[in-house]
């Protein structure tokens, strides 16, 4: 139960459709022209405000809110709902100017100063006051404005700070968490290199840029500076709802965002909201956007909000290519097909001048003749014929790890084997073959519920918490089924190597340890042999795995490693595990992780449908995406039922042109 995020699909009355409105962009009299073509577009919320606390306090303590309220009114008059923002994001310059310690400190020693945006330090005291003062006037004067729908909390959570202010908070930090220093000199193992502390004013940031700083304190800066930026939400958000409780209140997420623990976050928001530019000039983009999207339904196991996608092209980027047409449709459906609410743009107008410039819009530079206009405009006047499929939910038998902890233990904080593990990346190869082949999948973290799942995929989770690695043995010892891949559950939570052998924390579910990681040479390739005498080839990295339990699925036929197994499989109480020792080729990889859920007894939501077609179900809405440019695609239906969009009866089949959307609601 989400009251307040139902009380937003009530009062508009199905899948939000807009995106950010910037009027101080722009003179009084295009206003009206915004809100005429708003209509016409169909749009029925925009969040207004993102960066304008320079116009809104243009002196400490002086505000002019005179032209907000305008905008909230006009916006009202035409029915068009508002998502207020705090414009936190973007201090004004008397803020840094009077007070430079509100600017953050990077890692390089070197200020972080105005002329662009996120330019403050989240662990500054001044910089909290003020943004909490401007969040709360906010809230005080338009809480009870009838256009208000939603609040925006800043926009994009990000800097990470080094300077004084971040110095001291992360030493508060670090007496809550260990309490003594005695505890953080164990778990920082300071016994290396002589760096005991013995008074807590000796602890401070890591040192950057020398990568070869302690890789615990590096751990601890990471979870600390998503905590620090939450903690800025956090007492936004509660000035905000001083004035008004039940109005939804969140913030945006961005897409593979490695420095906030969104899994942390989405407890503290009534909705998960993402921001995704898939880069149109890749093919294979949607898939990651996929996973992004599933991501984000599962944060909080609800549907969530696409809070800025862009109608064609983006501006930062060296190559900046355009959404050929038809793929905007394709990828708002994609969104929703994974459990978004909404569809939302960064922006409304493009502007005239500033960095982005050249960013897409709603409206774009040429107006309503432009190609990208056209293709919003109808999309806005479609989305009304799927209204009843908003808040419906998803359900899926397949869990994917996606944890932050486990993210930073791999890539930051140096030191390992090898050092350039992408965790992103390598959850995304695992992720696509399950999208390819029509499982829904739900992401998982360190803390989430098993138990409603069959099949569970860990990719290189090199840390992982003790909690988790017991409650994996309990999924696989009441009958799950567990694929483990390479370089898993080496370290605690410390970031210390579990003991007496790799992979510690996961050696009895895999039933086999590991005497060496053999990170591979330069284009160096493996054959690996399965037991039916078919092979694969595999890259990049070997592990020297005895079976203990284990039976072997599949060893290398030639190099040092000749005759040991890459591949092999634990039976573990009613359960089983298949552990993947190397990087298997895409193909390899597919056929291992799908003959793996196939054997749990997980059926894909639709059967048979080519791999570039996504098949997704929200409750009785099946959602069919054509990502191809070029093949039409015959996908055989689960049962009769409308095609939504397009009005027709569907029983058997239904045919996807090039591109194409359905949406059948299954009788
Ligand atoms: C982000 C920001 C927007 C805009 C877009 C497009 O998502 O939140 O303000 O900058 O990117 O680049």
């Amino acid at each position: 139960m989400n009251a307040r995020m139902d009380g937003l699909r009530r009062r508009l009355g199905g899948f939000a459709f807009g995106g950010d409105y910037n009027p101080e962009q722009w003179d009084r009299p295009v206003w009206k022209e915004d809100v005429e073509l708003m209509r016409r577009a169909g749009v029925n919320l925009v969040t207004v405000g993102v960066f304008a606390w320079a116009s809104l306090e243009p002196e400490p303590g002086r505000y002019t809110f005179g032209w907000l309220d305008e905008v909230m009114d006009l916006l009202h008059g035409g029915g068009i709902s508002v998502d207020l923002a705090t414009p936190t994001m973007a201090p004004p310059v008397w803020l840094s100017h009077g007070h430079p310690e509100v600017l953050p400190v990077m890692a390089d020693g070197e200020t972080f100063g105005f002329g662009n945006r996120l330019h403050y330090d989240p662990t500054s005291p001044r910089y909290r006051e003020h943004a909490v003062g401007i969040a709360g006037k906010l809230a005080e004067r338009y809480s009870h404005h009838p256009a208000l729908a939603m609040w925006h909390i800043s926009n994009e959570y990000g800097p990470t700070a080094y300077g004084p202010c971040a110095a001291e908070a992360f030493r508060t930090w670090l007496r809550r968490r260990y309490g003594d220093l005695e505890a953080l000199n164990e778990a920082w193992y300071t016994r290396f290199w002589g760096q005991r502390y013995t008074d807590w004013a000796q602890v401070a940031p890591p040192e950057v840029p020398r990568t070869w700083s302690n890789p615990a304190r590096r751990l601890d800066f990471k979870r600390f500076t998503s905590d620090a930026l939450l903690e800025c939400f956090v007492a936004e958000r509660d000035a905000v709802r001083r004035y008004r409780d039940d109005l939804p209140i969140l913030t945006n997420f961005m897409r593979f965002y490695r420095h906030a623990d969104y899994w942390r976050w989405a407890r503290e928001e009534d909705a998960a909201a993402l921001d995704i530019y898939p880069d149109p000039g890749r093919a294979d983009a949607h898939v990651a956007a996929a996973l992004n999207f599933d991501l984000m339904r599962s944060l909080r196991g609800e549907p969530w909000l696409l809070m800025e996608q862009a109608a064609s092209g983006v501006s930062q980027w060296r190559v900046n290519n355009v959404k050929r047409p038809g793929r905007m449709r394709l990828g708002s459906y994609q969104a929703i097909a994974h459990g978004a609410d909404s569809v939302l743009y960064f922006q409304w107008r493009a502007s005239r001048g500033g960095h982005e410039r050249f960013h897409s819009a709603m409206l774009p530079h040429s107006g309503t003749g432009a190609r990208s206009w056209q293709e919003v405009e109808a999309l806005g006047n479609e989305l009304p014929r799927i209204a009843a499929a908003a808040g419906a939910p998803s359900t899926a038998e397949v869990a994917l790890l996606f944890d932050w902890d486990a993210w930073w233990g791999l890539e930051d904080t140096y030191g390992l084997p090898r050092n350039d593990f992408d965790y992103a990346r390598i959850a995304t190869d695992h992720y696509r073959p399950l999208l390819e082949a029509h499982y829904a999948v739900d992401l998982v973290s360190f803390a989430g519920d098993l138990s409603r799942y069959r099949v569970l995929v860990i990719p290189n989770a090199y840390l992982v918490h003790d909690g988790f690695a017991t409650a994996v043995e309990a999924f696989a010892a009441a009958g799950g089924t567990v694929v483990i891949s390479l370089f898993s559950g080496v370290v605690d939570r410390d970031n210390q190597v579990r003991q007496p052998a790799y992979p510690g924390a996961f050696r009895r579910l895999i039933g086999a340890y590991i005497d060496e990681y053999w990170p591979a040479r330069e284009e160096e390739t493996f054959e690996v042999e399965f037991a039916d005498g078919t092979t694969a080839t595999a890259d990049w990295w070997q592990e020297s795995l005895h079976p203990e339990t284990a039976r072997v699925l599949g060893e290398y036929t030639g190099g040092d490693l000749a005759g040991r197994p890459a591949l092999i499989r634990n039976d573990f109480g009613s359960g089983c595990v298949v552990y993947i020792g190397t990087r298997l080729s895409p193909e390899a990889l597919r056929d291992t992780v799908l003959s793996a859920v196939r054997a749990a007894g997980v059926a894909p939501v639709v059967e048979g449908a080519p791999p570039y077609v996504e098949a997704t179900r929200r409750d009785r809405y099946l959602f069919l995406l054509n990502h191809s440019d070029t093949r039409t695609a015959s996908v055989a239906v689960p049962g009769p039922g409308v095609e939504l969009l397009g009005g027709s009866t569907v029983d058997g089949t239904v045919t996807l042109a090039p591109l194409a959307v359905a949406v059948v609601e299954l009788s």
